[in-house]
């Protein structure tokens, strides 16, 4: 490892499917698993490539019920090339003898390498170089090369490459026993060396369009080649032959372009991507624009820690992925954030709340993106308000797992792995994600200022899910106070009251606090709007006087309820629940992570006792300041003093299972002020989630984004202190020891460059800013004035905790 390096040493086939997604290739419009080009899925690889937004339906019956899941499409895999010398068997590295294998990722430009040795049985010695990238110039292009060096032999060299559409959705064990065949109509096609294949995808009927371009060259010299068509059904394929001499490397170049019809600017895809290659130019061309792009984006988005080697390395391969994610070439696609990236099949692609952890990374980077990834919700608002009057409910219910059209994905039933048996999922009832999608609506409004988003579509976001919430709200008289029942909250571990049949559960805290948080949020953004418009949207989504008066009644009067010694309770009935054995537990099972899967499987329940899949109430104390919070404690006429958080935080830190990636995430950010040891310990272990794979096999489905985006979001908002509220730029730094210094630059407003250097004396915002007035900064309580140009120092007195 080095601080932009991302090495494996030594050919390991059971290491492959967690290194194929760590070091998958992306650019936030498409995304390819790193499997070795050689391999077809089986035996631990998985080739797969994912188009942002490609999804498609199949129906199966599971246990006597028909249910239907959408997936994202892994699409045909277009890095297929392999080679033999003479009439040998084809390249497996798992029969050679295999020296000095190295992959290498090299984040700042985006290109993945792989270098071996192998010696076949009859003693010959070759040495192969691949590269490998996926443009962030150019969003619908990918490349390969592979070099070839006999060390001690000379004779024929065949490589074989293709498109291969034979492919399924078949990346994840547990969703196996489901039709996973996704593509129809593959047609592949071999011009000479150019490769074509058209498919469809079954249900949503979106055309694919692929194509490969070959190039031969010898000691760096293009050569012409001869090129076999292979027939093979489903794959379009062609072998080069090659006269191989010892020390003389050749290499072949293979550009590759994918299409789809739900591209802007598209025409018939197929011919689309042959246009493409046709503008590619070379590999070193394809090469050079892609470095140079990243190179901008680095610019923008790096952040430099000075601090473990480990930690920044990690931090940096956070930033790659969620970049290659979501990146400038998603604006437009009309797609989400998915949970697992586009790195893998594991919860289908869907899009859920994690984006909440992923935004404000954007917000203060690449606001056109966070931008479009409201603007996917905004599109799905029909479905949302569609889906809130069938529960008999006005405004709109977003749905907790999202994919293409906006309705309910989440899955009816899931498997246990560990019993083996097909539960009922009640996981749709996280009604909390509405309140995500407005919080991010208005932390976007806050960190840009961009007021005609609010305007022509923000607004028209938070009317409608505060609507929602207004409408959710049932008044109890005898008490004077609104409840929400029926719904769960972020810890999945509980449904249901055990007493109960029916799932769901009443008062959840963080939903009620939210939820009084975005009926505040709505009713202020009303002020901002120009009054035509204000009238324009109450008209339209017929929002009277009568509805703002409750909410602003709702939101002083929701239901919080809390142990005696004053701790927030996660529900309404929590504190009846058992107390967990936790230390019995871990000394049966080691890893407790999956308490449900453990509980379920010895005819137990989650549901029975106090205990946490993950950051549940505690999610409050990272999305809003304690400033905020005890404000919103205030408001909802709730006594509180300033040991309620760290009394609360204590609570659950003892009864949380971690059984999300997100959890630690959470965690260390509501102890950065008080405990900042355990929260820099629990940042760390943050980080390994995807890298040490700690959870066992998931990160091999598909990284984790919320936690990859959240541990960067930790050290620049968590341990910074840094804010975008009150339209000022706010700071209040509380390093944690093992960090000396960070370094990020950031957008804030018009001030499109601004360079943030905090070490544990100083704070540094330096702006470059065209356009831009005076920036008004906070440091803890102080105000300053930032001029456009200017740099500002301020020393940092020593901060006792909080
Ligand atoms: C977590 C959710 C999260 C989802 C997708 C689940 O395990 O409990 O909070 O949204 O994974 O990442």
């Amino acid at each position: 490892m080095n601080g932009w390096l991302l090495r494996y040493e030594g050919w390991d086939p059971a290491a492959e499917a967690l290194r194929e997604t760590l070091c998958a290739l992306g650019n936030g419009r498409f995304a390819t698993r790193a499997a070795a080009p050689e391999r077809r899925a089986g035996d631990g690889s998985y080739p797969g490539t994912y188009v942002a937004g490609v999804f498609d339906r199949l129906t199966d019956e599971v246990d006597g019920h028909r249910i239907s899941n959408e997936s994202i499409v892994n699409l045909p895999d277009w890095q297929s090339l392999t080679f033999r010398v003479e009439d040998g068997p084809w390249l497996d590295l798992c029969a050679l003898t295999v020296t000095g294998y190295v992959q290498e990722l090299d984040l700042r430009r985006g290109v993945l390498t792989r270098r071996f040795r192998i010696e076949d049985p009859e003693g010959r010695r070759t040495r192969v170089a691949q590269r490998r990238l996926v443009s962030m110039s150019d969003p619908c292009l990918a490349a390969l090369d592979c070099t070839v060096l006999a060390e001690n032999w000379s004779g024929r060299l065949t490589v074989r490459s293709g498109l291969d559409g034979t492919v399924t959705n078949d990346g994840v064990a547990r969703y196996r026993g489901l039709d996973g065949r996704h593509l129809s109509a593959v047609e592949p096609c071999v011009h000479d060396q150019l490769l074509t294949l058209t498919a469809e995808t079954r249900q949503s009927r979106i055309r694919i369009g692929m194509a490969a371009q070959h190039r031969v060259l010898v000691e760096g010299t293009a050569r012409p080649a001869v090129a076999v068509p292979v027939d093979e059904p489903g794959v379009a394929a062609v072998e080069l032959a090659l006269a191989m001499e010892p020390g003389r490397p050749a290499t072949v170049e293979k550009l590759v372009s994918l299409w789809t019809s739900r591209d802007p600017g598209v025409g018939e895809p197929g011919e689309a991507a042959i246009d493409e290659l046709d503008r590619a130019g070379t590999f070193a061309d394809v090469l050079a624009r892609h470095e140079l792009a990243w190179d901008h984006l680095w610019f923008r988005c790096d952040v430099e820690i000075e601090g473990p080697a480990r930690a920044s390395l990690v931090l940096r391969l956070h930033v790659f992925h969620l970049l290659q994610t979501v990146s400038p070439h998603s604006v437009d696609l009309d797609a989400g954030i998915p949970a697992r990236g586009l790195h893998g099949e594991a919860y289908r692609g869907h899009v859920f709340w994690d984006e909440m952890f992923v935004l404000p990374f954007l917000h203060l980077r690449l606001p056109e993106v966070a931008r479009s990834m409201l603007l996917y919700r905004w599109r799905r608002l029909p479905q949302a308000r569609a889906a809130a009057r069938a529960a008999g409910h006005r405004g709109a219910m977003f749905p907790w797992q999202s994919g293409s059209t906006g309705r309910e994905e989440s899955q009816v039933l899931h498997l246990n792995p560990r019993s083996g048996r097909w539960l009922p999922d009640n996981s749709h009832l996280q009604r909390h994600i509405g309140l995500a999608v407005a919080y991010n609506t208005w932390r976007y409004y806050e960190a840009t200022g961009d007021t005609d988003f609010l305007t022509e579509h923000g607004a028209e976001l938070l009317l409608s899910i505060a609507a929602f919430w207004g409408d959710l709200a049932t008044y109890d008289p005898v008490d004077d106070r609104f409840d929400i029942c029926g719904v769960m909250g972020p810890d999945e571990y509980h449904d249901a009251l055990p007493s109960r049949d029916e799932p769901g559960l009443d008062d959840n805290a963080y939903t009620n606090v939210m939820a009084a948080w975005a009926l505040s949020r709505a009713l202020e953004c009303l002020e901002v709007l120009p009054p035509g418009r204000r009238h324009e949207l109450l008209d339209t989504l017929d929002i009277r006087r009568a509805d703002l008066e409750r909410w602003q009644h709702v939101s002083r009067k929701l239901r919080l309820c809390w142990t005696d010694d004053g701790v927030l309770l996660q529900f309404r009935g929590y504190d009846e629940l058992a107390e967990f054995d936790w230390a019995g537990y871990r000394a049966r099972y080691g890893d407790i992570s999956r308490l449900d899967r453990i509980l379920e499987a010895e005819g137990d329940s989650t549901n029975r006792y106090k205990l946490s899949k993950q950051a549940d109430v505690l999610m409050l104390f990272q999305l809003l300041t304690a400033d905020e919070l005890y404000a919103l404690l205030d408001r909802l006429g709730y006594r509180h003093d300033r040991r309620t958080i760290p009394r609360t935080i204590a609570y659950y830190l003892e009864r949380t299972s971690h059984g999300s990636t997100l959890s630690k995430v959470v965690h260390s950010w509501v102890l950065a002020r008080a405990d900042r040891r355990r929260a820099w310990d629990y940042f760390l272990e943050a980080l390994e989630s995807d890298i040490a794979d700690v959870q066992g096999g998931t990160t091999g489905e598909g990284v984790h984004l919320g936690a990859m985006a959240g541990t960067v979001d930790l050290l620049e908002r968590g341990f910074t202190g840094l804010e975008t509220r009150e339209d000022l730029l706010g700071f209040d730094p509380f390093l944690p020891d093992a960090l000396r210094r960070m370094r990020f630059r950031l957008r804030y407003r018009r001030h499109t460059e601004i360079e943030v250097v905090i070490d544990h004396q100083t704070l540094t915002v330096g702006g470059t800013a065209t356009r831009a007035t005076v920036l008004p900064v906070r440091v803890r309580d102080k105000e300053f004035r930032l001029d456009p140009r200017g740099t500002l120092e301020v020393p940092l007195r020593h901060r006792r905790p909080d």
